[in-house]
């Protein structure tokens, strides 16, 4: 996607109530392009934080990951549309009718409302998940890598424009799929800060090399001493050569 690099940085606003996400917001909204909104924050306050964002002008990515019948998560991708959110995603191993219904109700209402149609992202396999739980617990006997990429082919098949995926996927996701399928990849760290609990790590200069749309960056912007110099340091560093 053709984006500045402030459009590229997504914050990950997981705090647990409004009041810390106003704050974050007011801080942040000149140096962040979106705000995630994911389900503890969403869970505590409901609809008023995208509203809050919406009248601020700061845009929304309301990471909920649907994943039910098709029918269902259509209903969702509704009120998610004209809720006027930016991005939204759903679980791909919900299957095809159930991504395909989402995309359908997404661009019907957008058009009915003459706004701007939501972009629907799908989550492939969680980065909690590795090859052994994939094949013990899961049950699927394959290699972990390949079903990413089956399900990023999935999703684009069934009308999403792009997934979730850890920094490590990406070129696969990019050669499977395309130029114009977009990519957001959170598991970033800047050069020299800690990883927290995040394991499979890379610099935001590395994620946007290999193709990455959008960067997720949460903990070391929202904990740092100065949240401003913080976020700045990382634009600087995505646009790096
Ligand atoms: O604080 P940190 O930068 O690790 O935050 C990353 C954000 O991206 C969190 O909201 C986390 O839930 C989310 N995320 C992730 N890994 C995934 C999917 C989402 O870290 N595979």
């Amino acid at each position: 996607m053709q984006l500045t690099t402030k459009e590229r940085l997504v914050l990950a606003l997981d705090v647990d109530n409004f009041k810390k996400a106003e704050e974050l917001v007011s801080k942040l909204n000149n140096y962040v392009g979106v705000f995630k909104i994911g389900s503890q924050l969403f869970t505590a306050e409901g609809a008023k934080v995208v509203n809050m964002l919406n009248e601020r002008g700061g845009k929304v990515f309301l990471d909920l990951k649907f994943h039910d019948i098709p029918n269902t998560v259509a209903r969702a991708a509704e009120v998610a549309t004209k809720s006027g959110v930016y991005i939204f995603n759903v679980h791909t191993s919900g299957g095809y009718e159930m991504m395909k219904a989402a995309a359908e109700a997404t661009k019907k209402t957008s058009l009915a409302l003459g706004i701007r149609k939501p972009l629907i992202l799908g989550v492939t396999l969680l980065t909690s998940i590795n090859q052994e739980i994939l094949e013990k617990e899961i049950g699927i006997k394959k290699r972990l890598e390949e079903q990413v990429v089956h399900l990023a082919k999935l999703a684009k098949a069934a009308g999403l424009d792009g997934v979730v995926a850890s920094p490590r996927e990406i070129k696969e996701i990019r050669k499977a799929c395309g130029e114009n399928f977009v990519i957001l990849t959170p598991g970033i760290r800047p050069a020299g800060k800690s990883s927290d609990d995040q394991k499979r790590i890379m610099t935001p200069r590395e994620a946007i090399k290999l193709g990455a749309d959008f960067l997720v960056i949460g903990r070391p912007i929202r904990n740092a001493f100065n949240p401003v110099e913080a976020a700045k340091e990382i634009l600087k560093e995505m646009e790096g050569d």
